[in-house]
């Protein structure tokens, strides 16, 4: 049994930002499922939005979110964003994190899709390994942190687990801290904490096609709806308009959309440029405008990829900005500086997630949520680019703040259980966990991707249905793995996926449905 003032499940920017800050006030211990660094965050490519060049203002920024954001963001959790968004980033440079200047000193700053400005900060196209570094190594020194990988977590702690009933009625579900899987001796531990953030990030590989490592399986979501507590907004997923199309791959390289804030253009085979017709900002509409668009030039030509040519700049300049992806590309035989990049949409980042305040603190006492699996009200139904590791920042601080502020009325119970796994056998049959999970991604990927409509929503959860009862079922009566849980989760939250696009009757932002192409003049967030 581990005991601690501060629990925080996720080592991504979202965990690491937050870690350093209560480490000032209390023990605080972070178990992650994988690596240490093994995250979203590491791999982030185009680079962080945030105001800092005199030309660019707060007001534009927030506009330009909003603009994103298709009508569904909170215009208040917007302007704290970016308004705190300077202060933050400035942090995470004094933890060591270097962002490329240019030869006056200045920093180097990048656009994406949807930005009215240059105001992306970035280490050439390699942004997020630099943060996930530097937060790294200024959490090694720090004696009030523990970090446990290779820990999963399986469940919150309640008072479910003391016996009472909780339905999503009860009005103060408190969170104890979380029942984990050490995955290297393979045993169930308790994790009692005083406060819990989750920083499990997000859930790409509820598809089949994503640009997100395999961790990336909704754990965190999963968990809180189990615990009763609400989600929001899940139906909006952002499909990036170009990952690499290299069929086998898996996870895809992500071709970042600073390809095209550099002056990439999306053509046709033929080598007509095709996004003018869709919108007047054409390659750097935002992602949901130039993922519909891609979509629908695949349907007509009958490809899976159309082309990213940026071959009109040198090979110095491209191996300036983007040394990464050259390499990448070149690894498969493309010289981009001279061929064009086959690129397709794939499953990027969840827009919905946890609901939580302005705070950060969700709909369950003493737990918090963060980063890509919080849903703070920043994103609308569709993120500005680069918006994310930004929002992850700024909402690690505002935790930290009310987190140290509360620690002292929490009283844990006594005797919370151990993980009571008496009943379960070992299984001999893995193979059907796989088979379920591919499943669940291709339902997920033919039924619920770019373009919706009721008949595909309905097919896919009638087959979800299945999978959910056949994994249920072996959940019960088999000894606990990784792959079993992250199977639970990725059904859960693709039920929820589902469930929030069926309940959506319009067409905004990401979600797209040809029974209501048109957008509501009602306002509504899909709450469960
Ligand atoms: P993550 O960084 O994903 O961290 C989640 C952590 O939780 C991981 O350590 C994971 O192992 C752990 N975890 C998950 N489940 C469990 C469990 N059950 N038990 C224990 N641990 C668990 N955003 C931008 O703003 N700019 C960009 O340029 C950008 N580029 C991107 C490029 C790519 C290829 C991808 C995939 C995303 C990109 N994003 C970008 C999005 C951004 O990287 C993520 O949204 C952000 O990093 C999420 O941070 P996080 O800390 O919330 O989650
Ligand atoms: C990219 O580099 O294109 C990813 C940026 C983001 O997802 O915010």
């Amino acid at each position: 049994m581990h005991h601690v003032d501060f629990l925080v499940i996720g080592s991504g920017i979202a965990g690491l930002s937050f870690a350093l800050k209560a480490a000032k006030h209390g023990k605080v211990m972070i178990i992650t499922k994988a690596n240490e660094d093994e995250s979203n965050t590491k791999y982030a490519q185009g680079g962080v939005a945030v105001v800092v060049d005199k030309s660019d203002s707060f007001e534009k920024h927030i506009a330009d979110t909003l603009l994103a954001g298709d009508g569904l963001c909170d215009e208040l959790v917007v302007e704290n964003v970016v308004r705190e968004g300077p202060l933050r980033i400035q942090e995470i440079i004094d933890y060591g994190t270097h962002f490329d200047k240019t030869t006056s000193g200045m920093y180097d700053l990048a656009k994406e899709g949807g930005h009215s400005e240059h105001r992306v900060l970035h280490h050439k196209d390699i942004t997020g390994f630099e943060i996930e570094r530097a937060l790294l190594s200024n959490v090694h020194g720090n004696p009030n942190i523990e970090i446990l990988t290779h820990y999963f977590a399986i469940d919150l702690i309640t008072q479910h687990h003391l016996g009472a009933f909780v339905d999503k009625s009860t009005p103060d579900i408190t969170c104890y801290g979380v029942y984990a899987l050490n995955t290297v001796d393979n045993r169930v531990e308790k994790v009692l904490s005083k406060m819990t953030v989750m920083a499990s990030g997000g859930a790409g590989h509820i598809y089949s096609s994503t640009t997100n490592p395999v961790i990336a399986t909704g754990d965190g979501i999963a968990m809180v709806y189990r615990a009763k507590g609400k989600v929001r907004n899940m139906e909006f997923i952002q499909f990036h308009p170009t990952a690499l199309y290299n069929p086998g791959e898996y996870p895809a390289f992500l071709i970042s959309e600073a390809v095209r804030g550099f002056g990439g253009v999306l053509k046709r085979r033929d080598g007509t440029p095709f996004m003018e017709g869709y919108d007047a900002r054409a390659s750097l509409a935002p992602r949901d405008i130039v993922a519909r668009a891609i979509d629908s030039e695949m349907k007509k030509s009958g490809d899976d990829f159309v082309f990213l040519d940026i071959t009109h700049r040198s090979k110095e300049e491209i191996l300036k900005h983007f040394p990464n992806i050259y390499a990448k590309c070149l690894s498969i035989g493309i010289d981009m500086s001279r061929d064009y990049i086959p690129v397709t949409p794939a499953a990027h980042y969840l827009c919905g997630g946890i609901m939580v305040d302005e705070c950060g603190r969700s709909t369950i006492q003493h737990l918090y949520a963060c980063g890509e699996c919080a849903s703070t009200g920043l994103h609308g139904a569709n993120r500005l680019a680069s918006n994310s590791l930004l929002e992850a920042t700024v909402f690690a601080h505002r935790i930290y703040t009310d987190a140290v502020e509360r620690i002292g009325q929490m009283a844990l119970p006594p005797d919370i259980p151990d993980w009571d796994d008496s009943d379960t056998v070992l299984s001999n049959e893995d193979i059907l966990v796989t088979h379920n999970l591919r499943e669940t991604q291709k339902v997920m990927s033919d039924y619920v991707g770019i373009v919706r409509s009721d008949f595909r929503l309905e097919r896919a959860m009638r087959r979800l249905g299945l999978l959910y009862d056949e994994t249920e079922s072996f959940y019960k009566n088999t000894k606990l793995s990784v792959k079993l849980c992250e199977l639970r989760n990725v059904i859960q939250v693709s039920y929820l996926v589902i469930k929030a696009a069926m309940a959506r009757k319009e067409s905004r932002g990401l979600h797209y449905t040809t029974d209501y192409p048109q957008r509501s003049e009602l306002r509504t967030d899909t709450i469960f």
